[in-house]
C-alpha cells in the first residue's frame, strides 16, 4: 500500500517549503515533494526563490555594493583604498555558501516540523477514494497518496521566441547569477525587476551595460514621480537604459550576441554584446506535473486556475505562489501557503492583497505598498499627496546617501493611508512601518504622531505623513 498523508506539497520553494510547515504546526501529516537538485545531484529546497532568485541576486546585489563603496565612496568619509581587487570566484562562493545555508535550513526545518520529504518529480497520477495518487520520480519511482495536495511549482523564466537560453551567453536569472567573470559590454532585454537589479550587480562589478525596454514608460507599475527619481539615479550611475525599442533578430557572434532593434525614434540600430540577460517576466510552471491526469484547469497562459482561497476547480487540490494569478514573489507565495494550511484546519486563513509590498533592491532601492498616484487617478478617488526628500534627513546626510524620497498617498476625506512610495536607501526596511500601517489601516496622521527615532531614515516616512496635511517640520 502506498505511503498516505494528510496534505501533500508539490514544490518546496516559499510557497510550498511554508505551506508544508504550516500544516504540520496544525497537526497534518504532511508530505513535501521538490526536484531541485544541488551542483551534486542532492536536494537543494528553497525553490527558485534560494536557488535562482531572492536570496542570491541580494548576496550578489551585497558583495556588488560593497565593491562600488570601496572603489568610488570610501573616499568620500577620508577612507583611501589602494589595490581594489575583485576575486569572482570567491564573490559567487560566498553567494554559493549562502545559498546553500539556506537550502540546508529548510531541511532542518523539515525535520523540526516532522514533514517527510521526497526529492523528485511530483506528479498527478490518479484520483480515488477522496484522495490523490501522487506519482515521485526521483532516485526510486513510488506513489503515495494525499487527501489534500497543495501545488506549489513556482514559475520559469520567459524565453524570447526563437532565442532559447543556453546560460552561456543568452542567459536567463540563472546564468546571470553564475557567470564567472565580469562581462566587458553586458545587453539585458526587459528593464524591470530582474533587469534592473541584474543590471546594477555587473554594472558595479565593471560591466558597460545596457538595458533595453519594450514599454515606453520607465518602470510602468511603479509610481512615476518615484520611477523618474530611480531613472535619474540609474542614469547617473551608468546604467545605459533604452525604453520603447523593438527588439529584432538576436544572433550568435565571435564575441557574443547582436541584438538588432528600432528604438523609440524608429532607427534600426545593433547591440552587440558578451552577454546578453533576458528578462521580461515569468511564466508559470506545470512542466511534468500532468494537470490532465485529474483534469486540473489551467488558463491559456498556463497557470492553475484558482479562486481567491487558492482552491482549483478539485476538490482538496489547492495552489499557491508562481503558478497562480497575482504578484510573483516569495513574500506572497507564503501568505497565500499559509492561508492555505489554515483553511485546510478549517481555519480562516486570509491573504490582504492590498498591503503586499514590493522591493527593487538597486541602489537606491524602490519600495512600495498601496496604490499609486496613477492608479488613484485612473480610478477617481480623492487623495492627498506628501512627500520628503532624504536630502533633508539628518541620518541620510550622515551616511552620505541622500538620493531619493519617501512619498504617502492618503484618502482626501477620511485620511486612511492609501499607499506609500519609497526610493532611497533602506528602502526595503522602511516600507514595512506601512505596511503595519494600512493593515491597521491607519490614517496619514497616525504616522505623523508617532515617535519616530532620532536620527533614522524612518524620521522621512513620519515627514512624508506631515507632508499629507502639509506642515512638515524639517523642510
Ligand atoms: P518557486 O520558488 O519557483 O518553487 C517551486 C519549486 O517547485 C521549485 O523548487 C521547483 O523545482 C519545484 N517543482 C516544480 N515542479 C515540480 C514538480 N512537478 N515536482 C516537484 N517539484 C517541483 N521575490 C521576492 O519576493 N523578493 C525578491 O527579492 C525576489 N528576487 C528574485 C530574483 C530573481 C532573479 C528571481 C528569478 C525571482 C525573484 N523573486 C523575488 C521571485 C520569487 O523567487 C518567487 O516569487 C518565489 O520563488 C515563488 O515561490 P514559489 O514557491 O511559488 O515557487
Ligand atoms: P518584470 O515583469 O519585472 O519585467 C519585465 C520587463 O520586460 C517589463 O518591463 C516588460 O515591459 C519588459 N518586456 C517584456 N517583453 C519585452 C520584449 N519583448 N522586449 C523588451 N522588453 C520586454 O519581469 P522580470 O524582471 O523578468 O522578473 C520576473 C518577476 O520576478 C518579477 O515580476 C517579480 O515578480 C519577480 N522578481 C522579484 C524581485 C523582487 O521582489 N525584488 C526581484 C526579481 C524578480
Amino acid at each position: 500500500m502506498s505511503k498516505q498523508f494528510d496534505v501533500i506539497v508539490i514544490g518546496g520553494g516559499p510557497g510550498g517549503y511554508i505551506a508544508a510547515i504550516r500544516a504540520a504546526q496544525l497537526g497534518f501529516s504532511v508530505a513535501c515533494i521538490d526536484k531541485w537538485k544541488n551542483a551534486k545531484g542532492g536536494p537543494a529546497l528553497g525553490g527558485t526563490c534560494t536557488n535562482v532568485g531572492c536570496i542570491p541576486s541580494k548576496a550578489l546585489l551585497q558583495s556588488s555594493e560593497h565593491y562600488e563603496h570601496a572603489g568610488h565612496h570610501f573616499a568620500d568619509h577620508g577612507i583611501g583604498v589602494t589595490g581594489l581587487s575583485l576575486d569572482m570566484n570567491k564573490m559567487m562562493g560566498r553567494k554559493n555558501t549562502v545559498v546553500k545555508q539556506n537550502n540546508e535550513g529548510v531541511l532542518y526545518l523539515f525535520k523540526k516540523n516532522k514533514v517527510t520529504f521526497f526529492h523528485g518529480r511530483g506528479s498527478f497520477a490518479a484520483a480515488r477514494d477522496g484522495a490523490y495518487d501522487i506519482q515521485v520520480a526521483g532516485a526510486a519511482q513510488e506513489v503515495i497518496s494525499g487527501k489534500h495536495i497543495i501545488v506549489a511549482t513556482g514559475s520559469n523564466a520567459r524565453t524570447l521566441p526563437g532565442t532559447p537560453f543556453d546560460e552561456e551567453t543568452v542567459l536567463s536569472n540563472d546564468g546571470a547569477l553564475r557567470m564567472t567573470a565580469v562581462p566587458k559590454k553586458l545587453g539585458l532585454i526587459g528593464a524591470g525587476v530582474i533587469g534592473l537589479e541584474m543590471g546594477s550587480v555587473w554594472r558595479r562589478l565593471g560591466a558597460e551595460v545596457t538595458v533595453l525596454e519594450g514599454l515606453p514608460t520607465f518602470l510602468g507599475a511603479v509610481d512615476q514621480q518615484i520611477a523618474k527619481e530611480a531613472h535619474k539615479a540609474f542614469v547617473k550611475q551608468g546604467l545605459k537604459i533604452e525604453l520603447g525599442v523593438k527588439i529584432g533578430e538576436i544572433e550568435h557572434t565571435d564575441q557574443g550576441v547582436s541584438v538588432a532593434y528600432t528604438n523609440a525614434k524608429g532607427e534600426a540600430l545593433t547591440l552587440d554584446v558578451d552577454k546578453l540577460v533576458i528578462s521580461i517576466g515569468r511564466v508559470a510552471n506545470t512542466i511534468g506535473l500532468a494537470p490532465e491526469a485529474v483534469g486540473l484547469i489551467l488558463d491559456e497562459r498556463g497557470a492553475i486556475v484558482v479562486d481567491a482561497d487558492c482552491k482549483t476547480n478539485l476538490p482538496n487540490v489547492w495552489a499557491v505562489g508562481d503558478v497562480v494569478r497575482g504578484p510573483m514573489l516569495a513574500h506572497k507565495a507564503e501568505e497565500e501557503g499559509v492561508a492555505v494550511a489554515e483553511r485546510i484546519a478549517g481555519q480562516h486563513g486570509h491573504v490582504n492583497f492590498n498591503t503586499i509590498p514590493w522591493v527593487i533592491y538597486t541602489s537606491p532601492e524602490i519600495a512600495w505598498v498601496g496604490q499609486t498616484q496613477e492608479q488613484l487617478e485612473a480610478a477617481g478617488r480623492a487623495y492627498k499627496s506628501g512627500t520628503f526628500p532624504f536630502l533633508a534627513n539628518g541620518r541620510a546626510r550622515a551616511m552620505g546617501d541622500t538620493t531619493g524620497m519617501v512619498k504617502m498617498l492618503a484618502d482626501a476625506t477620511t485620511d486612511e493611508i492609501l499607499g506609500v512610495h519609497i526610493v532611497g536607501a533602506m528602502a526595503s526596511e522602511l516600507i514595512a512601518e506601512c505596511v503595519v500601517a494600512m493593515e491597521f489601516r491607519a490614517s496619514s496622521e497616525d504616522i505623523a504622531r508617532i515617535c519616530h527615532a532620532h536620527p533614522s531614515l524612518s524620521e522621512a516616512t513620519k515627514e512624508a505623513a506631515l507632508a499629507v496635511d502639509k506642515r512638515t517640520l524639517n523642510f
